[in-house]
């Protein structure tokens, strides 16, 4: 068993950039919130994501499409 198994939840976000420049923020599980990791995505491009162990949130500034199996929304103004 490697480190990084088990540490998913199996549940997958998608995020699809509606316009360049838009970031996607990593927040760590625990008592302190911090951003971990950011990805910047152009108009078009699409990351593919789980939820982990370290990571228990995401913030998105800009306009992307967001699914989640709670549904689907427009980030941005
Ligand atoms: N460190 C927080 C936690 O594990 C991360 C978090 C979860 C969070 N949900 C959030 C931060 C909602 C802001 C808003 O609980």
């Amino acid at each position: 068993m490697t480190e990084l198994e088990g540490t998913a939840t199996g549940r997958y976000i998608v995020v699809k950039a509606l316009e360049d420049g838009v970031v996607i923020m990593g927040l760590t599980r625990g008592k302190d919130t911090r951003s971990h990791h950011s990805e910047r995505l152009d108009a078009g491009e699409v990351l593919v994501a789980q939820f982990t162990e370290l990571t228990a949130a995401i913030k998105i500034r800009g306009r992307a499409e967001i699914l989640t199996d709670t549904g689907k929304l427009v980030s941005g103004l």
